[in-house]
């Protein structure tokens, strides 16, 4: 029966095969350009989503743990995303404010890894979230945070049809 797991997935394609080529020679040196670029061409493509990405975290054992999150906005305060204080995320981000975002658009064959830092917005963005959510209902939620990810480092990533997938990666002043 596991074989017959293991030949199903293998017999699924990685990539679509009709994939753009990638020149990191020609990349924009801001690397928040290059995500908004890739961004806009993902909601052309119709990806569904194209703003979840996977949040990883770290445990007080080291243990990771990787939850999808939606990205709520990436400005000069860095990449912002929502969530209760009071989670295990919430929790995890006290001990080791260390954390790991992925973006996958799978129509396109593009990844985008952002690794970094992350703090804790101001009281009053945190209730503006709150209060945008498409389900809000007008009351307050004090254990609701806004987080800012401050990037070390980025790294953009296309897949190619022949199997060469381009990498390019940014570092950061820390
Ligand atoms: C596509 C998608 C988007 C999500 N967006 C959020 C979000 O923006 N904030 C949030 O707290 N949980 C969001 N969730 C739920 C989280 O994945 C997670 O289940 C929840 O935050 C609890 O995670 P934790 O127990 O690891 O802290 C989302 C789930 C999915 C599948």
């Amino acid at each position: 029966m596991s074989e017959a797991f293991r030949r199903r997935l293998r017999a699924l394609p990685d990539f679509p095969s009709d994939l753009a080529v990638f020149d990191p020679a020609i990349a924009p040196d801001d690397p928040t350009l290059l995500f908004k670029e890739w961004f806009e061409d993902a909601l052309a493509a119709g990806v569904p989503q194209p703003h979840a990405f996977s949040l990883a975290t770290v445990g007080p054992d080291g243990m990771p743990s990787s939850r999808m999150l939606i990205l709520k906005n990436l400005d000069a305060d860095g990449w912002q995303f929502a969530s209760a204080r009071t989670s295990r995320k919430g929790r995890e981000l006290v001990g080791n404010p260390r954390a790991a975002m992925n973006f996958y658009w799978s129509a396109l064959g593009r990844q985008v890894r952002v690794l970094g830092t992350v703090v804790e917005l101001s009281a009053e963005a945190s209730a503006r979230d709150w209060a945008e959510r498409p389900a809000a209902d007008g009351g307050a939620n004090p254990a609701w945070q806004l987080y800012s990810l401050r990037p070390v480092e980025i790294e953009f990533w296309q897949a190619s049809p022949d199997g060469d997938h381009v990498r390019h990666r940014y570092a950061l002043p820390a």
